[in-house]
């Protein structure tokens, strides 16, 4: 297995001297012109977080993919199509949520025509933890979702965890509730046919939690 260039690290989501845009679409156009690292270069655009700006949970991905990349926009594409799904059959509405990443472009390696998925290093997470925690601080969420190893790092500074905080809330060093689950890219790259489906109802039953723990601060 390749070695993990990320280490704990203090939460960088949370670190004071954050983006201090006073409103979401102030940050993005911010976030439009970012340098913090330098996966800007050859990225399409900037994929900034989209949907409710009032929501009461953010969910947090990894980067954009390929399709995300052309559209502009997170979770449109494949495993979009699988966390769409799962909403839905966790009963959450997707339009009520925030849906946002670690890291707002895409990281890729060019074989051929194609552009390959490369996961961003705990550098790249830490630089863009900047636009993440100030998303963060103008929704105000009550319940943040970390999808994965990424964004569990990007919300922790941990940089491994995620197979035994799995369906467990935590908080934030902010102090908010944060339900850990697995990244729904995950599901795609499952071969067996019943791994697969147990791992997409463990995943619903991870999303369905999402209503519990709001239901229950209403
Ligand atoms: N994977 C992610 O983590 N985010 C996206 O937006 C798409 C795929």
């Amino acid at each position: 297995m390749a070695r993990s260039t990320r280490k704990n690290h203090p939460p960088p989501a949370f670190q004071p001297e954050s983006a201090g845009a006073p409103s979401l679409g102030a940050l993005r156009k911010e976030a439009e012109s970012c340098e913090r690292c330098d996966l800007y270069r050859n990225a399409t655009q900037l994929v900034f977080g989209d949907g409710d700006t009032r929501a009461r949970v953010v969910l947090v991905g990894e980067q954009p993919g390929n399709e995300e990349d052309l559209k502009g926009r997170p979770f449109v594409g494949p495993a979009g199509r699988v966390l769409d799904e799962c909403l839905k059959e966790a009963g959450v509405d997707r339009s009520q949520c925030y849906v946002t990443n670690a890291v707002k472009h895409f990281k890729f390696e060019q074989r051929g025509k194609r552009r390959l998925h490369a996961r961003p290093n705990g550098g790249e997470v830490q630089r863009c933890a900047w636009w993440l925690g100030a998303e963060l601080r103008i929704v105000e969420p009550d319940l943040v979702v970390a999808m994965g190893a990424t964004a569990f790092y990007a919300l922790t500074g941990r940089a491994s965890g995620v197979t035994k905080e799995r369906g467990h809330v935590l908080l934030t060093p902010g102090g908010t509730r944060l339900l850990v689950t697995i990244h729904p890219s995950y599901l795609l790259r499952l071969r067996d046919r019943q791994e697969a489906d147990r791992q997409h109802r463990a995943f619903v039953s991870d999303l369905h939690k999402i209503g519990e723990i709001l239901g229950a601060t209403t």
